[in-house]
């Protein structure tokens, strides 16, 4: 079959693009290299899936590329690329976070308006929630973002939601809760902590450390995103959380057990935009989607650690 990955050379897209290869699908991998962090680190997330024959690239904005002639022929649109990033998202930013969020999925869904696509999958955000009421939070409960990032990314949501209903473009959303494990982008907690973990320099937290966040092994999230494709599912969203709460203190502490390095830390105040918590019920990808994650948090964090040492040691000369 022959599908198309929004976002390609991003973190859970190109972990994305190599599994969809390996189950032997034509893969049309689609970036535009935006400069939220090093283009360098986005080639090496491609290169696995630039060496495999039945992978295409195309570097291009989804705000003005012609979409058409790219994604023609491609039976499923998994939508990954956009700006990532709840706390960078206020000010000035917010520009790119609407461009690169709202605009560019509006475009997108344009361009797949009437042809025949079988599903599209949309790529969520859990920051949509804010500071929910209840936990675990069901997909029911009431979207009300604390951040700008998160606003753009339930817009998207709606929108592709609102295509649906309109058009019967046959889409999906997946909420993705904090996704961590190789390749996580560099200005996400796990990377940042490892690379101060590794200088000897202390560790940031912002705030007192006890906030929670349902971390997702990439491996599963991906899973979760792939069988969204496939099931009987139209017009539904769907949270894809790693099943367990942890505080940023937990995780602190099981990396200092895998490292075997004396965690120092410096507590910031808390940044604004970032949930207090987030905690996904996953009852209805269960149910639905017949997923599950299967990545514990010391699993998933030994082999990130594992990895950032590797990619680490193939950078230097
Ligand atoms: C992550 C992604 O960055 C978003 O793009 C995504 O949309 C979101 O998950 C999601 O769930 O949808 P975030 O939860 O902020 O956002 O992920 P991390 O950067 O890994 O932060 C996790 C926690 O660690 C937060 O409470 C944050 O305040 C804390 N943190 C982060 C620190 O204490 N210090 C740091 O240096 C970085």
């Amino acid at each position: 079959m022959r599908v198309a990955v929004t976002g390609a050379a991003g973190f859970i897209g190109s972990h994305l693009c190599e599994r969809l290869l390996a189950a032997g699908n034509d893969v049309v991998g689609i970036d535009c290299f935006s400069d939220y962090y090093e283009r360098t680190l986005k080639e090496q997330n491609l290169a696995g899936s630039r060496s495999h024959d039945h992978f295409l690239f195309n570097e291009a904005d989804l705000v003005d590329a012609d979409l058409p002639p790219l994604l023609d022929g491609a039976e499923v649109v998994y939508h990954l690329a956009g700006q990532p990033g709840v706390r960078p998202s206020w000010g000035n930013q917010f520009d790119r976070y609407v461009r690169d969020n709202v605009i560019a999925t509006q475009r997108l869904l344009e361009a797949l308006k009437g042809t025949p696509i079988k599903r599209l999958v949309f790529a969520g955000s859990s920051s949509v929630y804010g500071d929910a009421e209840m936990f675990p939070t069901k997909e029911s409960a009431l979207p009300r973002p604390v951040s700008p990032y998160g606003v753009t990314k339930l817009a998207a949501e709606h929108l592709t939601h609102l295509y649906t209903r309109n058009f019967g473009t046959p889409a999906v959303s997946v909420r993705y809760f904090t996704v961590y494990g190789p390749r996580q982008r560099p200005d996400m907690a796990f990377s940042r902590f490892m690379k101060a973990l590794t200088a000897g320099k202390d560790i940031e937290v912002f705030g007192d450390g006890e906030q929670t966040r349902e971390f997702t092994y990439v491996s599963d999230a991906v899973e979760g995103t792939i069988k969204a494709s496939t099931a009987d599912v139209v017009g539904q969203v769907f949270n894809l959380g790693g099943g367990s709460r942890v505080t940023v203190n937990q995780v602190l502490a099981t990396l200092e057990e895998i490292s075997g390095i004396k965690v120092k830390r410096q507590n910031l105040p808390a940044a604004p935009g970032d949930p207090r918590h987030t905690g996904a019920s996953i009852n209805l990808a269960r149910e639905r989607l017949g997923w599950e994650p299967r990545v514990s948090i010391r699993e998933g964090l030994s082999q990130q650690w594992s990895w950032f040492h590797e990619s680490r040691s193939e950078r230097r000369p």
